[in-house]
């Protein structure tokens, strides 16, 4: 059973942000391929999406896949493609009832045609719901987000379309994969590493972090819940006093 009693309702973060990370070594520690840490690490991908809208978190952010993790064995890079057409296969009739919209970050146009038809399937059908928004980073990078948005600028600045004057740091926000959403107060990083690894660079200004020891396979509710508490004691001043 879940601690979400421990947690003060006025005080959750309205969106969390979650690098995935420690599946290889998960499964390494198990004499394993690395596939298996990725299959368990789906787990609990359902685990905490559940527990999110459990705990009334407006958006979830959850790093899948870099512009980087191109360079993994051929292998390992379709095995992580399959496993996302498992959750949705799996998990698309639970997100639709649980009322969460997904959203994808990132340039899905090369993923393979199994996968980027399962997303889209459920970017479809998951597109009015008003529940929790389930953003997740697919063939994502936090400074190609930031060109692209300039480029979306400068390309409807050249149309005439847009008043540079009324361009500020809350604007620019509107052409990111973000669009819309409470930027990231907490997050989360697993296994121990201390590195941003090119996530939601723009969107974390203000956000909080919080470093867990396990690794992600092992990331449970109640560490979630123990993520949470820690980001309810901190002070936040936004730069204030
Ligand atoms: C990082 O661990 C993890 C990934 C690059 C893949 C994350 C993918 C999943 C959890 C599976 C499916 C996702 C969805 C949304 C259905 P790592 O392999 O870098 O671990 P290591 O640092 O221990 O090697």
């Amino acid at each position: 059973m879940e601690n979400y009693n421990l947690l003060d309702k006025d005080l959750m973060p309205k969106h969390v942000g979650i690098i995935m990370d420690g599946n290889g070594r998960w499964a390494k520690k198990r004499g394993l391929a690395r596939s298996f840490g990725h299959k368990e690490g789906m787990k609990r991908v359902i685990d905490i999406v559940e527990a999110s809208v459990e705990l009334d978190i407006k958006s979830l952010t959850l790093y899948a896949f870099s512009t980087e993790n191109w360079k993994r064995p051929e292998e390992e890079v379709s095995g992580i493609m399959n496993l996302l057409v498992i959750f949705i296969n799996n998990e698309l009739s639970r997100l639709v009832n649980n009322n969460v919209k997904l959203n994808v970050m990132g340039d899905i146009s090369r993923l393979p045609d199994l996968s980027r038809n399962s997303v889209e399937k459920a970017l479809l059908k998951t597109s009015k719901n008003t529940g929790l928004i389930l953003n997740i980073a697919l063939n994502y990078g936090g400074q190609t987000e930031i060109v692209r948005a300039a480029k979306a600028i400068a390309e409807e600045y050249k149309e005439g379309k847009l008043d540079l004057d009324k361009l500020d740091e809350d604007s620019f926000a509107d052409y990111l994969y973000t669009k819309g959403q409470f930027m990231p107060d907490l997050i989360i990083r697993p296994s121990g590493e201390l590195r941003i690894s090119n996530f939601m660079l723009y969107q974390i200004a203000y956000s909080e972090f919080y470093f867990a020891d396990v690794l992600w396979p092992d990331f449970s509710k109640d560490e979630y819940v123990k993520a949470i508490l820690g980001f309810q004691k901190r002070d936040r001043r936004y730069g204030g006093v």
